[in-house]
């Protein structure tokens, strides 16, 4: 049974999708950052990922649980939990994170 992280983060995630593909992923800063966008429900919370490998990067899919066992490491993703009425929008980035891909036809 999925629990209720893992969910947010895939209805997260299917957000964040959309949202890249309407600006077809291009929002950029003054250094060509590719910003992701962290949608944050109210008073729900969304796992972050710590460990580099997630697939839905920036949120945690437990890839690390099997980069844990494999390199003996002991990633966690960390929570991030809204305490408000209102949803936040934040936007994230990260320097390791590779530019995705560009849409194929
Ligand atoms: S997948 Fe990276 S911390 Fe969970």
């Amino acid at each position: 049974m999925k629990d209720t992280n893992y969910n947010n983060n895939l209805y997260n995630l299917q957000i964040i999708l959309l949202f890249m593909d309407l600006l077809d992923n291009k929002e950029k800063d003054k250094k060509e950052r590719h910003y992701l966008e962290v949608i944050r429900r109210p008073k729900q919370e969304v796992s972050m990922c710590t460990c580099g490998h997630s697939k839905t990067l920036p949120l945690c899919d437990d890839s690390h649980r099997e980069i844990n066992e494999q390199q003996g490491t002991n990633y966690k993703s960390f929570k991030l939990y809204n305490p408000s009425n209102e949803t936040i929008i934040d936007k994230v980035y990260c320097s390791n994170w590779k530019k995705p891909e560009e849409k194929k036809e």
